[in-house]
């Protein structure tokens, strides 16, 4: 078994410490440990996070190969720092399968660079109408514990409380993607000053707010627990307050994207921008730091989005929504949240880390740095400074809003289970 010796880190950016792995496991962490025996990697001080948990990455595989691909996804989280992906079920065919969630969980085994948890679809091909076989998708190899129609929204409340009563039995979980659809028919943005400037359809908060509101007291109806994928409204979180304080089991998550940038942005046009929900106001944007610093958010997730650039560089209105996030959204937490003094890294490393392992119920995951625990493990240089470069993204797309963008921060070493998957910056 091999041994490795991480000296002089500074764990959760506090005490410096040396942390000796020895085959899989975390077996000794102290100051001055030997390092007979190990190879060294020499932290200088950097900050010593717990693996990266996304419970948000769209990897395309199978169906959309030419977007990503899960082998080529989980370079792109393995560089960011993840040890551990969610994979949205929006592929092609749907995840709403055993089959289907298999194949995925199988890639993902067979990818090497993070472990990848299936997420399987609420309703059969994410068409609203009728509940997957959601027992069969639990019960199978996968062990899916999450499901999420996501990129639509379980619009149907009748659907939603099925769903909800049926995860219940095996303490799963429903990640709504909260958008009424009736109210953002043609919508091709924020709805608010801008858009009305821009005359671009609008998108109005109400879509995704009356929602959240629906999903957190069906929730507390049937007893059953519920996740809100990425709010993007100061709105959706007095909701998620409100339901938190009367006690409903209900979590949520903000993505980096919708912490840093806002719909002033769309003024250029430019496709990258196009995200759904899409960019808001700065209002938003400062309601969804506090709310994350103060736990009203639970976790960071990605919504890692890929696509080719054939759906991306268009005319606005026909660009596919989305953007890539797994490379750079450690940095954007570190600019938004960590700079800003709203959170410190043990903060971080609870809300992008153990949070979102805990909500997807993902063992091996999410744990202290501490003896005996797996050693998922990832090194930032947080003095780093550098200008985002896709060209060096090992996802598959290109995506990124932040291209040219300085943005703090660099992972320089990611452990899964003990085994570099990136070493000074590069893939291993
Ligand atoms: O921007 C988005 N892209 N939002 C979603 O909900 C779906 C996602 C996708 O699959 O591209
Ligand atoms: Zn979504
Ligand atoms: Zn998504």
């Amino acid at each position: 078994m091999s041994k490795t010796l991480i000296r002089g880190a500074k764990v959760l950016g506090g005490e410096v410490q040396d942390v000796l792995i020895d085959g899989e496991t975390i077996v000794q962490v102290g100051s001055g440990l030997s390092d007979e025996g190990a190879e060294v990697v020499e932290a200088d001080g950097k900050v010593l996070l717990p693996g990266l948990v996304d419970l948000h990455t769209h990897l395309r595989e199978p169906g959309r190969e030419d977007s990503e691909t899960v082998l080529t996804g989980t370079r792109a989280a393995a560089s960011g720092g993840y040890t551990a992906v969610f994979a949205m079920a929006n592929t092609f065919p749907v995840a709403d399968t055993a089959g289907v969630v298999e194949q995925v969980y199988r890639l993902g085994k067979e990818s090497g660079y993070c472990d990848v948890q299936p997420i399987g679809a609420v309703t059969v091909g994410l068409e609203g109408k009728k509940l997957a076989e959601l027992g069969a998708m639990h019960d199978s190899a996968a062990g899916v514990k999450v499901f999420s129609d996501d990129g639509k929204c379980v619009d149907d409340a009748v659907i939603m409380r099925r769903a909800l009563e049926y995860v219940k039995a095996f303490g799963g979980v429903v990640a709504q993607h909260a958008q009424e659809p009736r109210l953002t028919e043609g919508a091709q943005m924020n709805e608010g000053v801008v858009s009305a400037e821009l005359g671009l359809g609008g998108w109005p908060a109400v879509a995704e707010e009356s929602i959240i509101a629906r999903d957190v007291l069906l929730a507390e109806h049937v007893g059953s627990r519920v996740h809100i994928c990425h709010l993007s409204t100061a709105g959706s979180v007095e909701i998620v307050r409100w339901a938190k304080s009367r006690g409903i089991d209900v979590t949520a998550e903000v993505t980096p994207h919708h912490l840093l940038l806002t719909d002033e942005l769309v003024r250029s046009y430019n496709p990258v921008y196009k995200v759904n929900p899409p960019l808001r106001t700065e209002k938003d944007v400062l309601a969804l730091r506090e709310a994350l610093a103060d736990g009203t958010i639970d976790i960071v997730a990605t919504d890692h989005a890929p696509h080719p650039h054939e759906d991306k560089d268009c005319e606005w209105a026909a660009a596919a929504m989305g953007m890539v996030g797994l490379e750079t959204a450690l940095s954007v937490v570190q600019q938004t949240m960590v700079e800003t003094g709203l959170l410190d890294w043990a903060g971080v490393a609870e809300r992008m880390s153990a949070k979102p392992a805990a909500i997807g119920r993902l063992e091996g995951h999410g744990r202290p740095i501490a003896v005996g625990e797996p050693a998922n493990l990832t090194l930032l240089d947080a003095a780093y400074r550098g200008q985002v470069d896709p060209a060096g993204f090992a996802s598959r797309s290109r995506n990124t809003p932040y291209e040219g963008r300085e943005l703090p921060g660099r992972v320089t070493h990611t452990f899964l289970r003990g085994r570099a998957t990136v070493v000074d910056g590069k893939l291993a």
